[in-house]
Order: C-alpha cells, then sequence, then structure tokens
C-alpha cells in the first residue's frame, strides 16, 4: 500500500502494545480484524465510560444546522476528547462533500496532485480521482519540512471559521480563530498512520475534526506510542474535538468501514454521490497562531 503523509522513517517498529500495533492491528484484512472494542458512541455505555448527553443550541444558530438531535459524546478516560453528533442532516453532509470535491482542491489550492509542480491545476478530482489524497487552506503546510508558512498561502474558508468558532464556544473552549485546515480524502483502502499533530504554533488551541461520506476506525493513543489506546468509530457528520490534554496524543485511522448509504439528489453531481458512497473524507480545522 502507498505510504500516507504521515507517514515517516522509523514507524516501521514491532511493538505488541500501544498505538502501532492497534493501528497494525485494524488495517490487517486477512484475518479480518474484530471490531467488537471499537467503540460506539452514539449511545451512553457506563461501563466504558461513555457518556452521551443531548447539546442545545441556540435558535439563531440552529438556523444554519439542519441536523437533528444534536448530542455530544465523551470518554471518562479521556478528559479534552469530544465527539458532536447530528449537526449536518444527509444533504448537508451532501453538499459539505461537493465542495470538498469540486471546490477546495481548486483554485491553486495546495493538494498532494501538484505540490511538486505548483501547477494550478483545474478540476482537479474530475482528473485525478481518488489519487486526490489531501489538500490544504489558510497556512498551506509542508509535510516534507513538517512547517506551516508564516502567513496564510491560500483562502481559508468561511464556513470553517464559523464551525470552529461555533463548536469550541458550545464546549467552552475558549476563542477560536481557524486559520488553516487539511482536507484528507481516504478511498477504502487508505489508512492514516499514528502521529501527533504538534507543528501548530499554537498548541493551546483544539483541533477540530469533521467526517464525511463512510466511516472510520479512528485510533486515539496517549502522548507516548506505547500508551493504552482506544478505537472509536466515527462516522458521516460526526464532528471530533482534541483539546486539553486529549491535544497533542497520538491517533491514526488504520480503517475504513463501509457503513453509510447516500441516496441520489438532484443537487449533487453522480460523481459525487459515488465517492460519498465508497470513500470518506475528513477536514481538521486548526490555529495555528
Ligand atoms: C489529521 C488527522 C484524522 C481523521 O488530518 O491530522 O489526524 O479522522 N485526521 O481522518
Ligand atoms: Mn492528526
Amino acid at each position: 500500500m502507498e505510504a500516507d503523509h504521515y507517514e515517516s522513517a522509523g514507524n516501521n517498529h514491532v511493538s505488541s502494545t500501544g498505538i502501532r500495533a492497534a493501528f497494525k492491528y485494524y488495517k490487517t484484512n486477512i484475518p479480518k480484524p474484530d471490531y467488537s472494542n471499537v467503540l460506539d458512541l452514539t449511545v451512553t455505555d457506563e461501563s466504558k465510560g461513555i457518556n452521551v448527553v443531548p447539546v442545545s443550541i441556540s435558535e439563531e444558530l440552529a438556523k444554519d444546522f439542519e441536523g437533528e438531535h444534536l448530542r455530544l459524546a465523551t470518554i471518562k478516560s479521556r478528559p479534552g476528547f469530544y465527539l458532536l453528533q447530528g449537526f449536518f442532516s444527509k444533504e448537508e453532509q451532501l453538499k459539505w462533500m461537493v465542495n470538498c470535491l469540486h471546490s477546495y482542491p481548486e483554485n491553486g489550492s495546495k493538494n498532494n496532485v501538484n505540490c511538486n509542480s505548483h501547477e494550478k491545476l483545474t478540476d482537479v478530482f474530475k482528473t485525478h480521482g481518488k489519487k486526490l489524497r489531501w489538500v490544504t487552506k489558510g497556512y498551506d503546510y509542508d509535510w516534507t519540512s513538517k512547517v506551516y508558512p508564516d502567513r496564510m498561502t491560500s483562502q481559508f474558508p468561511e464556513e470553517f471559521q464559523k464551525i470552529g468558532k461555533l463548536v469550541c464556544g458550545l464546549l467552552k473552549l475558549g476563542d477560536f480563530c481557524g486559520d488553516t485546515a487539511i482536507i484528507n480524502y481516504y478511498p477504502e483502502k487508505s489508512t492514516l498512520s499514528p502521529h501527533t499533530d504538534h507543528s501548530e504554533r499554537n498548541l493551546g488551541k483544539p483541533l477540530v475534526s469533521l467526517s464525511f461520506g463512510q466511516s472510520a476506525v479512528f485510533l486515539l493513543g496517549g502522548v507516548e506510542e506505547e500508551c493504552a489506546t482506544e478505537a472509536i468509530l466515527l462516522n458521516s457528520s460526526d464532528i471530533m474535538v482534541m483539546s486539553k490534554e486529549c491535544r497533542l496524543c497520538y491517533h491514526a485511522v488504520p480503517k475504513i468501514l463501509k457503513t453509510t448509504k447516500f441516496d441520489a439528489n438532484p443537487n449533487v453531481p453522480t460523481d459525487v454521490l459515488e465517492y460519498a458512497n465508497n470513500n470518506r473524507i475528513n477536514i481538521t480545522i486548526r490555529q495555528c497562531d
């Protein structure tokens, strides 16, 4: 399998515990992993320390979110980790995916297809399809030097700013001014290696991560690779937040799971519908400075 953009030298050592062992376990297809330990955060389960509560937002805000039954899931042993559910209707989820595929990769945005040539490509998704693996926005991340530039190098979408502020406000995580985003595209067999996100200059600010399309097994480890690791199911429309104690924890995506069916919709191009029904898209909204 092709290396992903978080894979780096030294990732191949063998261990039987911690996030690398869990990554290997869930990534493998033969034998098929047992998914019974993957946490389902849609329902409260006291035996696992999972608590799910309804969330209410002001009528003013509710206008922007057509989702239903907003819920907040937390895990007792993982302070700083939050999962908001029910924010986007199926229709909204498809709209976000239309933008992820047909708008964000355009207009000279930095992506894995043009990052070496710096060409201003158009119709990136139409031309490259599943070869599109990431797009950056705002402070465009340099995967080789692992540094963000010192100024915004591309436009930061307003809707990212809005959702980042809304979520951090709801969770009382203080001011949040998103300036950077990485959009990850996950074809069915793709993965994201264990890593921490420590390049942002302001590490006190949370990461706000949106999931669309098919589901993922998400691994949440600790601050060291060997720490105990949780496997969590992330579904389309979930908004995950890593803050405080969780902000610098290792995490990874070892598996995409087909769980969700999107029905044809006259406002959604067929290539987007096909993508949504077979692949996953993740947007992480960050505050670099
Ligand atoms: C990232 C990341 C996780 C996901 O972009 O840094 O960890 O859920 N994404 O895809
Ligand atoms: Mn990450």
